[in-house]
């Protein structure tokens, strides 16, 4: 092939070239964290892209982060290495059936988990994060009614923590789906020491057993500052590279799948690959294009919530 023999060097001078930043989420596999210029939890790249002076931003994450910077970027190019890098968030809310569905609570406030289409954030009121749901909740007044998206998941860990009463979507997420209550619970008897650390999409039969629950940021920080030695992870094992890299004396367990498979991996996050990222850069292609009205409609929610973070 055309490939260049060394990646890493070819990928750097090309960053260089265009003024490119690399933004890479945590679910992406190692070679391509390390080549980061940042990494992050949904919250911290929106905050990236929102800041950025760089002219091209390269998204190593799935399809709705890279569609965020360029909602928060009009005028920039953002290259996401696979386009086909989707979310099973994002497809199980279609904007016309959310349309109706809206349309049925006229007087609710929209709260959209930001793992969602542009097309929904244009018929949101606010985005939020995992690491911002509950913060973001907590400011609407208790006579407000809120409609939240697409995760039914998050939804309930929210109405939980917040005791406040939402109209959920049914959407959810197929990694953090997958995770076995049995066989964590196992895991645990073999390491009763090890601290159970999980991301607030798993369902409620797993986040029962959770000693923390936070995003990806939140949980690398707590694996980080605790002080225990030994965790089971129930969140995509790409959070394992970081958390090994800044912790190498701690030891991280990936909470094991219900089947023998490895479907705790994002398959979408894992599209992309060191090839695509020096490809995309390279022929400054697949980028990301979004209709002007849907762009100026998406905004807003965004901004409300970098606003209330
Ligand atoms: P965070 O990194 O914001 O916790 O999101 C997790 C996730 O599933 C992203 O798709
Ligand atoms: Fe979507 Fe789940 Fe993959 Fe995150 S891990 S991109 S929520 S399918």
């Amino acid at each position: 092939s055309n490939l260049p023999q060394d990646l890493f060097g070819a990928i750097a001078s090309l960053k260089k070239e265009l003024n490119a930043v690399i933004l890479a989420h945590y679910y992406q596999e190692g070679d391509i964290q390390d080549i980061a210029d940042y990494i992050g939890d949904s919250l911290g790249l929106s905050q990236q892209a929102a800041s950025t002076s760089a002219d091209v931003i390269l998204f190593a994450g799935v399809h709705f982060m890279a569609e965020t910077a360029k909602i928060l970027n009009p005028d920039k190019l953002v290259l996401l290495p696979d386009l086909e890098a989707g979310c099973s968030l994002a497809d199980s809310c279609p904007p016309d059936k959310f349309a109706q569905f809206k349309a049925q609570h006229p007087d609710h406030i929209v709260i959209s988990y930001i793992n969602c289409t542009a097309e929904i954030k244009a018929l949101s009121d606010i985005i939020c994060t995992s690491s911002n749901a509950v913060k973001i909740v907590q400011q609407i007044p208790p006579e407000q009614p809120i409609i939240f998206a697409p995760d039914r998941n998050l939804g309930r860990y929210v109405m939980e923590q917040t005791g406040r009463e939402m109209v959920l979507w049914d959407g959810s997420c197929i990694v953090h789906e997958t995770f076995s209550e049995k066989k964590i619970v196992q895991l645990k008897i073999e390491h009763p020491q090890a601290q159970i650390l999980a991301h607030p999409e798993c369902e409620t039969p797993v986040l029962r057993h959770a000693d923390y629950i936070g995003s990806t940021t939140a949980l690398l920080k707590y694996a980080m500052q605790s002080n225990s030695s030994e965790f089971i992870i129930a969140t995509e094992p790409g959070i394992i590279h970081q958390m090994q890299k800044d912790a190498p004396h701690k030891s991280f367990i990936p909470a094991p799948p219900e089947n023998n498979c490895n479907c705790n991996e994002c398959p979408y996050m894992r599209l992309n690959t060191l090839e695509k990222v020096y490809l995309a850069l390279k022929n400054r292609t697949p980028n990301i294009e979004i209709p002007p009205s849907i762009q100026q409609k998406a905004l807003q929610p965004i901004q409300r919530m970098l606003e209330m973070s």
